[in-house]
């Protein structure tokens, strides 16, 4: 027997929207942060193309080829966790805010453009410059049948994807809602908490090979957009932690030793593929040792962003990376190529000092 069709009217309202609209007024501040962080990403903004790689082919086309599959597949994970970041995880955050804080979700909805858009569409020209149409779809493949990344953005995606059905129920169909504040909010904080994992651990490990080059003083172009692409995730990681410590200090005690607890183990899974990961991408080139030293640095660094202790002791990372991760641009030329000391605007990198507010949320002085 035929089934009967759902009849679908799209243009009939599923629900009458409730009539209270609001703008976003920027005439007043909503918190003591998000202005700054608004100014802060907009005076970063930058375009894939304002960075020509023609240059770096000369040392590419010499690269071993255990290197250049090394340096290839990297790219290919960030471009994973970007298209994702953008695609649902910073879209969901943004959702998940309530409808006050319109200039919060305007700085959330840049960054998740920044996202996709700018990053990933950037490995992409990478690719397109270095390597045949073949290679680039092979290199897809591999990500897709990667056990472990697949594993790491199931990890992560899954928070994000969990809190899309909360906004989704508490906006659409309230009717449906059997949680309450606090769950909603948990699994706010938790969004969060794995947004910033991606944004200031997870990345790291990607970002690791084409420093190591940049601060060789070799595939230079690919560098300064790797540099500048991480000082986009750097900021990423301080707002929404900012925002995840902020939703942290309303639950009580125990809950709020609770969703350590999950965090503890969401590290402990992550860093589990992560080091699969790395062996896999860095056995070949002899680096799997100082890329997890790296990895370790980096997952301490998202911890303190979340208002956490590190997790893990302090280690020396390689000086060839670090002296990778000085912005002060390294090539500047003024016809072909734009270091990332070139800015739209008059922009400075932020300093620790820079994140120290000196009042609450309220405006007192603490
Ligand atoms: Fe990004
Ligand atoms: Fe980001």
């Amino acid at each position: 027997m035929a089934k009967t069709k759902k009849t679908i009217k799209p243009n009939k309202p599923y629900f009458e929207p409730p009539i209270d609209f609001t703008g976003g007024n920027w005439n007043t501040q909503e918190d003591t942060y998000t202005q700054f962080f608004y100014e802060q990403n907009l005076s970063q903004f930058w375009r894939p193309e304002d960075i020509s790689l023609q240059s770096d082919l000369n040392v590419w086309h010499i690269l071993p080829e255990e290197v250049k599959l090394a340096y290839a597949q990297n790219l290919l994970i960030l471009t994973f966790l970007d298209t994702y970041q953008g695609d649902i995880g910073m879209p969901v955050v943004s959702r998940s805010m309530d409808e006050k804080y319109h200039q919060r979700k305007a700085v959330i909805n840049f960054m998740a453009a920044m996202e996709n858009a700018v990053h990933a569409k950037s490995y992409s020209n990478i690719f397109m410059t270095y390597l045949p149409t073949t290679t680039i779809d092979e290199l897809f493949n591999w990500g897709e049948q990667n056990e472990n990344l697949q594993k790491i953005m199931s990890l992560i995606v899954g928070t994000y994807e969990t809190l899309d059905r909360y906004n989704y129920l508490k906006k659409y169909d309230p009717k449906q809602v059997t949680f309450s504040q606090t769950d909603f909010d948990e699994a706010q904080w938790k969004a969060m908490a794995a947004s910033v994992f991606l944004e200031t651990w997870l990345f790291y490990s990607g970002f690791y090979y084409p420093l190591y080059f940049y601060g060789q003083g070799k595939l230079m172009q690919a560098g300064e957009i790797i540099n500048l692409i991480l000082r986009d995730e750097s900021i990423h990681g301080l707002y929404i932690g900012r925002l995840a410590q902020e939703v942290y200090e309303k639950f009580d005690e125990t809950k709020q030793k609770e969703l350590k607890m999950w965090l503890d183990s969401l590290l402990d899974k992550l860093y589990h593929e992560q080091a699969a990961l790395v062996e896999a991408v860095y056995d070949p080139v002899d680096l799997t040792h100082d890329v997890k030293i790296f990895v370790r640095y980096n997952a301490n660094k998202a911890l303190m962003n979340l208002g956490f202790d590190q997790a893990f002791p302090t280690e020396e990372v390689n000086p060839v990376v670090i002296n990778g991760l000085n912005t002060e641009t390294k090539t500047m030329d003024n016809f072909s190529m734009k270091g990332n000391g070139y800015q739209k605007m008059k922009s400075e990198m932020l300093k620790d000092s820079d994140f120290y507010f000196d009042t609450t949320l309220d405006g007192e002085k603490k």
